[in-house]
């Protein structure tokens, strides 16, 4: 299921010309998907790499590029920015930004750019030389200080060959920072330091072996998010995942539950709200062979030892720090998130049944039951992760003020 957070809304594409304007097919997609409006606009050169048939057929809207196309009705780009409530311009060319950054106007795009007042985003993605020139670099950061918004390219290897920063950010994240520009996220968190831990714990068995669970890490990076959206301070302290960490947060990457107990102590002071969203696993085997295990005909027997509980110690000395669990159950879920909640000194737990349809590992969406340890419990319906995330956020910012109207 897919929420519809842009519903009604009305966005401008606009698609410069370089190899990822492939991509923009995706991207408009997506923001029809969840409910935008889309009119897009290309350069010339994007035409080279995509055709307007395409974008189109997805937008169900004209797509124009030409200035000086007769029409009826106003002026092109006056009226396609009186329209449009945010611009992203997916992919940005180095030629497009540099432009912007002097407010030059010399085709439909950058004259709509001149014109549009509202929030704008861009996604660079160009060869990495390109990228890394200090020329771009200032025009990246002249239209930043304008308040223009910028979803950073990631790296990898790029169609020129060449390894570095410049492929376009992932559709998720661009289509996420794009809801949060338009949504308006409030601020609500600013300063506030918030310690998350996400992923699953890899516990070794010997060099090349370990065992470990089926977390990806996707509910504690859409917490981790949510939160630097929000103006919070975050230290995410990471299992392994294949997730890329929202800009913005310190990462402290970790492979067993013994390095994130470490890294966890040495950030709890520092902060003002724990969110354990990590699969810690519960067991590590007692000894990890130095060689690599080699087969045998007979039975192989690990034996495991308890790791320590990482949110249960946190609850024993929390003081009035605000502290959020989570607990992936197959039965009883109420009951035994409150439980847990009791048991491990949490304000919060975030509980999901992982058998439903929806909920728990390597999926977008859950449905998770709000815990007390006072007993009450709260039921939500089906969700995107990063929607959750911000309804546990909302809850953190409640659970502080009544803690400090408690004195
Ligand atoms: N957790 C932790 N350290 C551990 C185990 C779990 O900090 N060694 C945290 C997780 O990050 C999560 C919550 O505890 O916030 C999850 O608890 P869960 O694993 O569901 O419960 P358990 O305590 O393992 O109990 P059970 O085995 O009954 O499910």
């Amino acid at each position: 299921m897919v929420t519809l957070m842009l519903a009604g809304r009305r966005v401008i594409l606009g698609v410069a010309g370089g190899i990822a304007a492939y991509k923009a097919a995706e991207i408009a997609g997506t923001l029809v998907k969840r409910g935008a409006e889309v009119q897009v606009i290309m350069t010339r050169a994007a035409r080279e790499f995509i055709t307007p048939l395409t974008l189109q057929t997805i937008t169900r809207h004209e797509v124009a590029s030409d200035m000086f196309t007769p029409r009826s009705g106003g002026v092109a780009h006056i009226e396609v920015a009186r329209w449009g409530e945010a611009m992203l311009i997916a992919p940005a060319t180095a030629n497009l930004i540099g432009k912007m950054a002097a407010g030059i106007g010399d085709d439909l795009l950058s004259t709509i750019v001149l014109a549009f007042d509202r929030s704008v985003l861009l996604c660079p993605a160009m060869n990495t030389t390109m990228y890394r020139n200090p020329v771009v670099q200032r025009n990246i950061r002249t239209l930043s200080a304008l308040g223009y918004h910028f979803v950073e390219p990631c790296s990898g290897r790029l169609a020129c060959g060449e390894e570095g920063p410049g492929r376009l950010a992932p559709t998720d994240e661009i289509v996420a920072k794009l809801e949060s520009l338009l949504c308006g996220v409030p601020r609500d968190l600013a300063g506030v330091r918030i310690l998350i831990t996400a992923g699953p714990t890899r516990e070794p068995l010997d060099p090349v072996r370990y065992i470990s669970n089926r977390s990806s890490g996707k509910m504690g990076y859409a917490v981790a998010r949510a939160a630097v959206d929000r103006g919070a301070y975050v230290v995410l302290v990471s299992g392994p995942s294949a997730l890329s960490p929202p800009p913005g947060v310190k990462v402290v990457p970790v492979e067993t539950a013994e390095e994130m107990h470490l890294a966890v102590n040495q950030h709890f002071e520092w902060c003002d709200v724990a969110v354990k969203a990590a699969a810690v696993a519960d067991y590590r085997p007692q000894t990890q062979a130095g060689g690599k295990l080699k087969k045998r005909a007979a039975n192989l027997t690990l034996i495991l030892e308890p790791n320590r509980d990482i949110l249960a110690e946190l609850g024993r000395r929390k003081g009035r720090r605000i502290i959020v669990g989570f607990a992936a159950e197959t039965e009883q879920l109420e009951a035994r998130a409150v439980l847990k909640a009791q048991k491990k000194g949490a304000d919060l737990i975030v509980a999901n049944d992982v058998t439903k349809l929806g909920a728990g590992f390597d999926v977008d969406t859950n449905i998770a039951v709000f815990a007390y340890p006072d007993g009450r419990t709260v039921s939500l319906p089906l969700m995107e992760k990063l929607a959750l995330a911000h309804r546990i956020l909302d809850e953190v910012r409640e659970l502080r003020k009544a803690g400090a109207d408690n004195g």
